[in-house]
């Protein structure tokens, strides 16, 4: 089975961004020496799975970060090629996906944003979630899911908090 990890960071009341898109409120947990586990994910996925909204806010922040792995951009649109790395793509995300496993891969970081991540979930594709709640109540923004879809219950498979206040929380799908 491939796993499709949804890993994603969300206010306490559900928010990745935002209503401009904005993720400044995430910036008091990048650097200073805790990564929350951020190397470890990232060597353990091999392809990564983006909404072309997402996609465009990685390519504002200049050199494409994930150069080493495969990405897949969801979009209907031309946009700009930011590495060799990046596919556009105009496919449904399960044609996606079923694409990855023809390449037997094992495991896929569905970034996000909310409308891909929307999309995926109804399609039932993904199977885990791997959410960091942030001590914050934004108070509107972009949402962690689009739609809110049909009920899926979930497991817990871990869960950590850290000192910063923020919480890591790990759901596996049924
Ligand atoms: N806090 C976090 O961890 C985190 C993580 C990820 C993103 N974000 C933030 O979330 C925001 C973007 O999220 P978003 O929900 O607005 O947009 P998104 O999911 O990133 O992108 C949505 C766009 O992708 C395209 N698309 C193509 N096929 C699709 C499909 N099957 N399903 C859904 N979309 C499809 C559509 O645009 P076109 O076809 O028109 O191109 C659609 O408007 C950004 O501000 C980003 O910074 C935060």
């Amino acid at each position: 089975m491939m796993e499709v990890i949804y890993y994603a960071a969300c206010s306490l009341d559900g928010y990745i961004a935002t209503a401009d898109g904005g993720v400044d409120w995430l910036d008091p947990y990048q650097g200073g020496g805790e990564d929350y586990g951020y190397a470890e994910f990232y060597s353990s996925v091999e392809a990564l799975l983006l909404g072309s909204r997402t996609y465009e806010v990685s390519l504002r922040l200049g050199e494409w970060q994930a150069p080493d792995k495969p990405s897949w951009v969801f979009t209907q649109r031309d946009l700009p090629i930011a590495h060799p790395s990046v596919t556009l793509t105009s496919e449904d995300p399960a044609a996606i996906v079923a694409a990855l496993r023809e390449r037997s891969l094992k495991c896929a970081w569905l970034m996000g944003g909310g409308e891909l991540a929307a999309s995926f979930r109804t399609a039932g594709l993904i199977t885990r979630y791997m959410i960091f709640v942030v001590p914050i109540i934004l108070g509107g923004g972009v949402p962690l899911f689009a739609d809110a879809g049909e009920r899926s219950p979930l497991s817990l498979l871990h869960a950590k908090p850290y000192p910063s206040g923020l919480v890591q929380l790990d759901y596996g799908v049924g």
